[in-house]
């Protein structure tokens, strides 16, 4: 399989069956020659820095149903909370001191957060944080919701696929959620001019092999300044309780082949890889990634953000997570940096797309 690794290397374009193949015959030695390459690839653009963003849980509330996640709808067992707009300033003033220069406003699909209230959270953090990049995950709105948010200073936006695969999409989602309207979100996030980050959870509920591999192609189609991607981890209040976690060695894998299909992507290794093993995120690191996302919510409120049993950095302060991090990157020859950490990989709207993008997905 080291032919394809080396294919891809060489910007090289697979096909759904050779993703499949790939994935499917991986052994460790083909692990270990992927994540040299991706290493490569990344150090040539991004050095050893890895960025941090400063993740803030600003609700919980949520109107869907999703089947792997705690704080989905039905869970009563949740204590709900929203943070105001005073406390979601006052995190980012506590983040700003720490060094971080991009905030993440992430949350449920709370429709207290209507357009005005939060078009007034992000001119505010806008007027008063001049040289940080503000990034929304907040869900699914209208067309017209991220055109707002957009012109009141947001810069980016994080909105994961979950599963290219429609038929698989609806077997994680409720009825009323679908895999095409989550791709035009995604569609629509790029031509209002976002940087876009998009993801899919390895292991989840039923994925197949075939669905990793359409993943990949949505992927390299949509070209996505960033990926986020980790191992579906079963929440216990959710119908998918019984379910195994993904494994670590293949969301390894998966991170090691999104880096060398768009090399210049920002790549987290994500809390939930750090869950599923104690030394993840610095795996995370030397498969390809390189962002790391502390969390600056107010302790008190961390313990009702839970999309998976066992998260880690439930009681932690954001310094100390900080100190934490800085040194388990130091210890495998990476350093942590204050800076925006934009992404090298431009927008190129859909008009744009090189021949390696022209893909037929199925
Ligand atoms: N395990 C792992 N990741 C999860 N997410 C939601 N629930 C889980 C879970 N049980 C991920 C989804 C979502 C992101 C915010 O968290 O991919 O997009």
């Amino acid at each position: 399989m080291k032919y394809l690794i080396d294919k891809l290397t060489s910007n090289g374009s697979l096909s759904k069956e050779e993703w499949c193949m790939l994935i499917d015959r991986r052994t460790s030695d083909t692990a270990e020659h992927l994540f040299e390459n991706a290493r490569k690839k990344r150090e040539q653009y991004y050095g050893k820095d890895v960025y941090i963003r400063g993740l803030m849980e600003f609700t919980n509330y949520c109107r869907n149903d999703c089947l792997y996640c705690g704080i989905r709808k039905s869970n009563a067992n949740v204590t709900r909370y929203r943070l105001t707009k005073e406390q979601i300033l006052a995190c980012c003033e506590a983040g700003y001191s720490l060094g971080f220069r991009t905030f993440v406003l992430q949350g449920g699909e709370d429709g207290y957060f209507t357009d005005d209230r939060m078009t007034e959270i992000i001119s505010e953090i806008r007027r008063k944080f001049t040289d940080c990049a503000i990034t929304l995950s907040m869900g699914e709105r209208s067309r017209e919701s991220y055109q707002r948010f957009f012109d009141a200073g947001a810069n980016r936006y994080l909105l994961r696929h979950e599963t290219y695969n429609y038929e698989h999409y609806s077997r994680l989602h409720p009825e009323n959620l679908s895999a095409k309207n989550r791709q035009q979100c995604l569609w629509d996030l790029k031509e209002i001019g976002y940087q876009v980050g998009t993801g899919f959870m390895v292991g989840s509920p039923y994925q197949t092999t075939e669905n990793l591999a359409e993943d990949m192609l949505f992927l390299q189609k949509l070209n996505p300044q960033m990926v986020g991607i980790g191992p579906f981890i079963p929440h216990h209040d959710t119908p998918f309780c019984d379910f195994h976690a993904g494994t670590l060695e293949l969301t390894l894998f998966m991170l090691g082949l999104i880096r060398l299909l768009i090399p210049k992507v920002l790549l987290p290794a994500t809390t939930a890889l750090g869950t599923i093993a104690p030394n993840g995120r610095e795996l995370g690191i030397l498969a390809g990634a390189n962002v790391v996302m502390p969390n600056l919510s107010p302790i008190d409120v961390r313990k009702n953000y839970t999309l998976y049993d066992n998260k880690i950095c439930m009681g932690t302060e954001a310094a100390e997570c900080i100190e934490d991090l800085t040194k388990r990157m130091e210890s495998i020859g990476y350093k942590i940096v204050t800076v925006r950490g934009d992404s090298l990989n431009e927008s190129l709207g859909t008009g744009h797309l090189s021949k390696r993008d022209r893909v037929n997905i199925n």
